[in-house]
C-alpha cells in the first residue's frame, strides 16, 4: 500500500520524506493557499524533495473544459512526477480522457461515489480519490462502502490506465485502519496523522523498560568488577 502526504508545506514533506515512507503528495488549492507561495514554485520544490519516481498531485482551478485542457497540459509539463489533478465533472472526465492517452496521469478529485469512480476509470484516471472525512464528517457511515465497492471495481475489470483507488480527506488514524482493510492501494493523509501512526503506549513503556533494564544491568555489572 502507497502512503501520500496530503500537505503543501516544504517542511512537513522533508519530515515525512526522511522516514523513508512517502510515495507521493497531494496538494489542492487550499492547502496551497495556507503558504503564501506561488502554486507552480511550491509543487516544484516539493518535486525536488521527494525525488525521482514519486507521484506529485497539482490540481486544474479552471472550472470550464477549454481552460482546464490548457492548463491540464501546462501543469503536466512541469515535471515528471507530476499527476494532474481534475475534479470528477463533465470537463474533468473530458480533459482526461482527451489527455491520458497521450500519457499524462491523472487523479481524479472529489470523488464521494461508485459512479463517478467508475466514470474517472474509464476516462483514463490514475488515481481516484475518494474523499472519506467529508462523507464522515456528514455521520452517513457510508464513506468506506464506496471505497471498497471501488477497490472490487478495480480489481475486477480492465481500464485504460489500471486506476488505483486513492483514500483521501483523511481525518484519523482509524480511517487509515479502514484503508487497509479494505485493500486500498493508497491513502493520502496530513502530516499530524502519519505522525500518529508511529504512536502506542505499550511502545513508549516498552523502550523505558528496555533502557531501564539495560542501566542496572550496567551498574550489577560494575558492582561486581
Ligand atoms: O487533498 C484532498 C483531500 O485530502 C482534502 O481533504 O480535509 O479538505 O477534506 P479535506
Amino acid at each position: 500500500m502507497k502512503l501520500f502526504v496530503d500537505t503543501a508545506s516544504l517542511d512537513e514533506v522533508k519530515r515525512a520524506s526522511e522516514w523513508g515512507l512517502v510515495d507521493g503528495v497531494t496538494t489542492n488549492p487550499s492547502l496551497i493557499a495556507r503558504e503564501n507561495v506561488p502554486y507552480r514554485k511550491r509543487v516544484l520544490e516539493i518535486c525536488d524533495v521527494v525525488g525521482p519516481g514519486k507521484a506529485v498531485s497539482a490540481e486544474c482551478i479552471e472550472p470550464e473544459f477549454d481552460k482546464m485542457l490548457a492548463e491540464a497540459r501546462d501543469i503536466a509539463k512541469w515535471h515528471p512526477n507530476i499527476h494532474v489533478k481534475v475534479p470528477l465533472t463533465p470537463a474533468g472526465v473530458e480533459v482526461m480522457a482527451r489527455l491520458s492517452p497521450q500519457g499524462v496521469r491523472f487523479n481524479c478529485t472529489l470523488i464521494f461515489s461508485l459512479p463517478q469512480a467508475l466514470l474517472a476509470a474509464k476516462a483514463g484516471a490514475k488515481f481516484l480519490s475518494i474523499f472519506v472525512g467529508r462523507v464522515d464528517d456528514m455521520g452517513s457511515g457510508e464513506a468506506f462502502k464506496t471505497v471498497e465497492d471501488a477497490v472490487d471495481m478495480v480489481n475486477t475489470y480492465e481500464f485504460p490506465n489500471q486506476p488505483e483507488v486513492l483514500v483521501a480527506s483523511v481525518r484519523s488514524p482509524l480511517q487509515i485502519v479502514e484503508a487497509v482493510r479494505v485493500g486500498a492501494q493508497i491513502t493520502t493523509a496530513p502530516f499530524k496523522i502519519l505522525e500518529e501512526l508511529f504512536h502506542h503506549p505499550l511502545t513508549d513503556a516498552g523502550i523505558e523498560r528496555f533502557a531501564k533494564d539495560y542501566q542496572e544491568a550496567l551498574a550489577h555489572a560494575a558492582r561486581n568488577a
